[in-house]
């Protein structure tokens, strides 16, 4: 097997994921450089700024079944953003940053606030001195993550934003290569990486696990699955035919944190499966990609399992956005 380095403006991954945070990694796809310390504050601020709930999406959100499914639930919402902008189709450089900076920042609290109403609970409204991952745990548990877990969070949106022309990418692209606009083009982006062989992958792997009900139980659980010809969720990728680099970091992450939150089995189930799928199909170019590792993080971080998604959409929306910025400068 040979090894894949993925950089995002010829910054490894790993550097950002440790030494970047989620703002400076959009700042550096937005702008095709790192910020300085000024830059990044200014830039904080602006996503920071538009936190807030607006008063007409607070109202719509009121009146959405509470049944409804949280990916169908930040699709709907991210669209209904068009409805409140009054220049909503202007596609030059100044209001497409504009725009894409405020979904940005009002993304996490769509999703935070769409949790707490279908579960009959206050909203609770964000905190401006807070990064955007904090404030996003903040929102959706109406108390302060520690440290650890925020971190953990800022790491998974900073591995999740971009990944080249990947299938949702292509189709923001192509909406916004009409001279649509952001809204149409960032939904239609959700509504492709919801699907289960993209984005939606994430919420199999955990299905999955919780199928599988020993460490011990999950090679005949593979072999069985594979014999049937179904796929294993969260492996092979259409580009990488060797270890998807996002994998590599979500892996260390998700030990740490599975070992910290007392669920390991769920870290040594995602090993058992990894080892089977080895020996199983590795010679076809098979192995973990980004959404393996990411369930288990997800799940320590106390996500529940259907907001698993739209957390992946909450990140890709600083990659989707650096794409259509790209797509409208040309
Ligand atoms: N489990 C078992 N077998 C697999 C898997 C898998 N996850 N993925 C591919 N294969 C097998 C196929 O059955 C096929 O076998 P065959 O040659 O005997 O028919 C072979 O590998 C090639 O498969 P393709 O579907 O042609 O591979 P492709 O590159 O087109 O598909 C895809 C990529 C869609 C991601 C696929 O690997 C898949 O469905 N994976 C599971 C879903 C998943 O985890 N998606 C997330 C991808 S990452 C992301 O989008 C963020």
């Amino acid at each position: 097997m040979y090894k894949r380095q993925l950089e995002y403006l010829g910054i490894a991954i790993g550097e950002l994921a440790t030494h970047s945070t989620f703002e400076e990694t959009v700042y550096l796809l937005w702008n095709g450089r790192l910020p300085t310390r000024g830059e990044l504050a200014e830039f904080e601020g602006k996503i920071r700024a538009n936190y807030d709930l607006p008063p007409r999406i607070a109202e719509l959100l009121a009146v959405m079944p509470k049944e409804a499914q949280p990916a169908h639930a930040i699709r709907t919402l991210i669209s209904a953003m068009g409805l409140i902008d009054p220049k909503p189709n202007s596609t030059d450089l100044a209001s497409i940053r504009e725009k894409a900076t405020r979904l940005l920042g009002v993304a996490p609290t769509l999703l935070a606030a769409f949790d707490r109403h279908r579960k009959g609970k206050a909203l609770v409204a964000p905190n401006k001195t807070l990064s955007l991952a904090e404030n996003f745990l903040y929102m959706l548990n109406g108390e302060r993550p520690t440290p650890t877990m925020a971190k953990a969070l800022d790491v998974c949106l900073v591995l999740h934003t971009d990944h080249g022309l990947n299938n949702s990418t292509f189709t923001a692209r192509v909406i916004i290569s009409t001279m649509s606009d952001i809204y149409s083009a960032i939904t239609g982006a959700i509504g492709s990486l919801r699907g289960p062989l993209h984005g939606g992958a994430n919420e199999g792997v955990m299905v999955m696990l919780g199928e599988i009900p020993s460490v011990g139980a999950a090679k005949g659980y593979v072999e069985e699955k594979l014999a049937r010809k179904d796929k294993i969720m969260g492996f092979g990728h259409r580009v990488y035919k060797s270890y998807d680099p996002r994998a590599t970091h979500l892996k260390v992450l998700a030990k740490q944190l599975a070992e910290d939150t007392g669920n390991i089995s769920l870290y040594e189930k995602s090993s058992a499966i990894e080892e089977a799928m080895a020996t199983a199909v590795a010679a076809k170019g098979i192995y973990p990609n980004v959404d393996f590792y990411s369930a288990t993080t997800y799940h320590c971080i106390g996500l529940p399992l259907d907001l698993f998604t739209p957390m992946f959409v909450v990140g890709r929306i600083g990659g989707w956005s650096a794409h259509i910025i790209e797509q409208l400068s040309d």
